[in-house]
């Protein structure tokens, strides 16, 4: 295969991403620049400067495509295309270029486990009928029930309430999310050709890589009979077999999809890349990430580890251990469009589990009574400690502004489908979705000129990117001044911990150094603790004279 022209945007260097800071942009929630209240493309490309001045090396979009936005965009009506409200291809264009001027990769989500119902396909489908070839590109089938008025099966859906919805000739179609989120039949050909066309669409208009949502969820097994679930309901990684038996989700024969996608990807010069999005146990993500698949994995485990001294250094040694299975870097996160963000989290009593931060989100974020000074402290400690991290890291968009959860969201603004979807149980993630605050001053804080879709809560213009930039002591410059030392001081993919004594977790310390000479020591404990002789490079917060403070990370060039 003749290897395709490299576009505007992608560079030379195939392994840019082992060791790469991938910043997310939420597209609607980023910046407006045409005053609809709806961040667009444009709004994109008129920060990009912002990003490349931040010290970011790529840019990932989450889905920007033509879709009705039942779930934040990952509901596609049209994968080859930009939506009207975002801005248009030659938007598209534009960015690219922008970014390729400034030094920035673009990387763009591709969501292969649904689409919109609006999607023309599954339009084909609904008008064909049974039996029809058109249906043959999702999942459908008769229900049980003498009439057919029972689901085919128990499966859930992610989101809440069954995974089934009928249509009114009577069959049912699946969709692990929300109903406007139709499941493709992935045993059908002409879904995975469909599937290399769009990677090559993007691909050819320089995108650098791709990151795939619900990466291990297409593979289901839909022979008859389709098998319930029983008592085994949760899709929560570490509740999934380990052997692939699930029939949803983890099943060896994806891997097969994804050795296809990776012949697409090599077409390229450099190959294009892509990272996984596959909740799947630790000990099963290599594959996902190995050469001749996707090529990475995000490791998602920070964001369920406590911050705690011994469990994190559980954690970074198993996700090292997992990425170099794979051949693969790691990936690090601590905050994403999904999750609550990390200064909140850490606000709440260490150790607070998932559900339990969605119980505080119910409380509209006053139960329990959140510290949120210590949060960031600690979210600046664990910020530091991840960037010096063998891998890449993913920066999520606003974190870098310190941004908390805007817990108390007014029930009737919500729109994430999870609210409904939960019945009312689980408030959802738009707290982590709120447009940023770029000016203090200014119509929704330099957002746009057309309000926000969805309300900025008093106070958010004191964390505007204006106010922080050039005062050292802010999040943001923390941010830039660690992405830009991490340019020069991540040079290789070891990590070696310095101090193996027993007990040093016990006492709160995770220290490691890196080569080329520095290490990197974390006071993740209420005491302070001497800080060890040497140069200091960083600090997640002032230093008093030969102390590390408690909720402190330093980074050090070793002693001579
Ligand atoms: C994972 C995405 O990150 C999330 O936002 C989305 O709701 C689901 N996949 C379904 O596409």
């Amino acid at each position: 295969m003749p290897q395709r022209p490299h576009p505007v945007g992608t560079g030379t260097d195939a392994d840019w991403w082992r060791q790469a800071v991938v910043y997310q942009v939420y597209p609607r929630s980023f910046a407006d620049a045409d005053g609809d209240g709806i961040g667009d493309i444009r709004g994109v490309t008129s920060r990009l400067p912002y990003l490349a001045e931040l010290g970011v090396d790529a840019v990932w979009l989450s889905p920007f495509y033509p879709s009705e936005l039942a779930d934040g965009g990952y509901d596609v009506a049209d994968y080859r295309d930009v939506d009207p409200r975002l801005g248009t291809l030659d938007d598209f264009h534009a960015m690219v270029t922008e970014a390729d001027r400034l030094g920035l990769k673009i990387v763009v989500d591709i969501v292969p486990n649904h689409s919109s119902h609006q999607h023309v396909w599954f339009q084909e489908a609904l008008a064909a009928g049974p039996g029809s070839a058109a249906r043959e590109r999702y999942v459908f089938r008769e229900g049980r029930g003498e009439q057919g008025e029972l689901p085919p099966t128990d499966w859930p859906s992610s989101f809440g309430g069954p995974a089934w919805t009928r249509v009114p000739d009577g069959q049912w179609y699946l969709h692990l999310y929300a109903p406007e989120q139709p499941d493709f039949n992935w045993d059908n050909p002409e879904v995975r050709e469909d599937f290399h066309t769009t990677l090559r669409f993007w691909s050819d208009r320089g995108v650098a890589g791709f990151r795939v949502d619900v990466a291990h969820g297409l593979a289901k097994d839909l022979a008859e009979p389709l098998r319930d679930l029983g008592e085994a309901q949760s899709y929560q990684p570490d509740e999934l077999p380990d052997d692939g038996s699930h029939p949803l989700w983890d099943r060896d024969a994806v891997h097969d999809i994804y050795r296809g996608w990776r012949r697409v990807f090599d077409e390229y010069e450099p190959p294009r890349f892509a990272v996984a999005e596959a909740w799947v146990r630790s000990s099963r993500r290599a594959p996902y990430a190995s050469a001749d698949e996707l090529g990475q994995a995000f490791n998602f485990d920070f964001l369920n580890t406590p911050l705690e001294a011994g469990a994190m250094r559980d954690t970074i040694d198993s996700a090292l251990a997992h990425a170099r299975d794979a051949g693969a870097t790691s990936t690090w996160v601590l905050s994403n469009h999904d999750v609550v963000r990390h200064p909140s989290r850490y606000a709440l009593p260490t150790g607070a589990t998932k559900s339990d931060v969605e119980a505080w989100l119910m409380t509209d974020g006053q139960e329990p009574s959140p510290d949120g000074e210590l949060g960031l402290r600690k979210a600046r400690a664990a910020t530091l400690l991840m960037l010096a991290l063998p891998g890449s890291a993913y920066v999520y968009q606003g974190e870098e502004l310190g941004l908390p959860e805007v817990a108390d969201l007014r029930t009737e603004d919500l729109q994430d489908p999870i609210w409904v979807r939960s019945g009312g149980r689980v408030k959802g993630r738009d707290g982590c979705r709120v447009p940023l605050p770029w000016t203090r001053e200014g119509a929704s804080h330099g957002f746009g000129s057309g309000g926000s879709w969805l309300p900025q809560p008093a106070g958010w213009g004191s964390y505007a990117a204006d106010i922080q930039a050039g005062d050292k002591d802010s999040v943001l410059e923390l941010y830039r001044e660690a992405l830009h030392l991490r340019r020069d001081l991540v040079t290789d993919e070891t990590l070696e911990w310095a101090d193996t004594t027993p007990g040093v977790a016990e006492r709160g310390l995770v220290h490691f150094t890196r080569s080329g000479g520095w290490h990197v020591l974390s006071n993740l404990s209420d005491e302070s603790v001497p800080l060890p002789q040497g140069t200091v490079l960083l600090a997640s917060n002032p230093l008093p004279e030969g102390e590390l403070p408690a909720w402190t990370t330093v980074w050090m060039r070793n002693q001579a």
